[in-house]
């Protein structure tokens, strides 16, 4: 590999959440850009090959479909509490992005929940990675449908599975401040 660790690790540290007001509306995205962010969210690392992801992409027309369907679950979900403002928000936001791709998670019983769920988190993070390689924007929501169990058989996932939120994917048009985090060995105990 001629990549140098000094370029991996600016890779990782630049990587920004994008979101959907930060976009260059009606600019696409090349399709092979997303071919390849979601070729290297495979190369995850996958207990037990279970190889857990199951991507549904939304692109064109199908912003629209995504926008409608999560808009009317929304409505008849939260009839309660319904707030039009949010409504309108589930319809529009998605007409933002370029690309939306549903995140699932494919149970397979063969290893505990817990590392199906890691691992389409991983795959997920080599999509944020690619994406900042390439220079697009995208950010992970688990917002809007996320947590409505009826809504899994739209993108696909049936039983078990579990629908794990949603990668917005779109061009650059106001980039992100610099990132923040506290000092890691805050977070860490070595023994030696
Ligand atoms: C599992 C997960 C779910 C997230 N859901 C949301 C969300 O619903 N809304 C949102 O604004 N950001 C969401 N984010 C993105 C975070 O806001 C973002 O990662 C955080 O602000 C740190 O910024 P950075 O990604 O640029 O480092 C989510 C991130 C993860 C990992």
């Amino acid at each position: 590999m001629n990549i140098s660790p000094d370029q991996v690790n600016e890779l990782i540290k630049n990587r920004r959440s994008t979101f959907p007001k930060q976009y260059a509306v009606d600019k696409k995205i090349d399709d092979s850009i997303i071919e390849q962010m979601l070729e290297n969210a495979s190369w995850a690392p996958t207990h037990k090959q279970t190889e857990p992801w199951q991507f549904t992409v939304f692109t064109g027309e199908g912003l629209k479909q995504f926008a409608t369907y999560q808009a009317a679950m929304y409505k008849e979900k939260e009839a309660a509490s319904f707030k039009e403002d949010k409504y309108q928000k589930m319809m529009s936001n998605p007409l933002m992005a370029s690309h939306i791709i549903a995140i699932g998670m494919k149970r397979s019983d063969k290893v505990p929940e817990m590392e199906e769920i890691a691992s389409v988190s991983c795959a997920v993070q080599n999509m944020y990675l690619t994406a900042e390689a390439y220079g697009v924007g995208c950010y992970w929501t688990t917002g809007g449908v996320t947590y409505y169990d009826d809504a899994k058989a739209f993108f696909g996932l049936t039983g078990n599975d579990k629908l794990l939120g949603f990668l917005y994917v779109g061009e650059i048009a106001v980039p992100s401040a610099a990132g923040k985090r506290s000092p890691i060995s805050e977070k860490v105990t070595w023994i030696r």
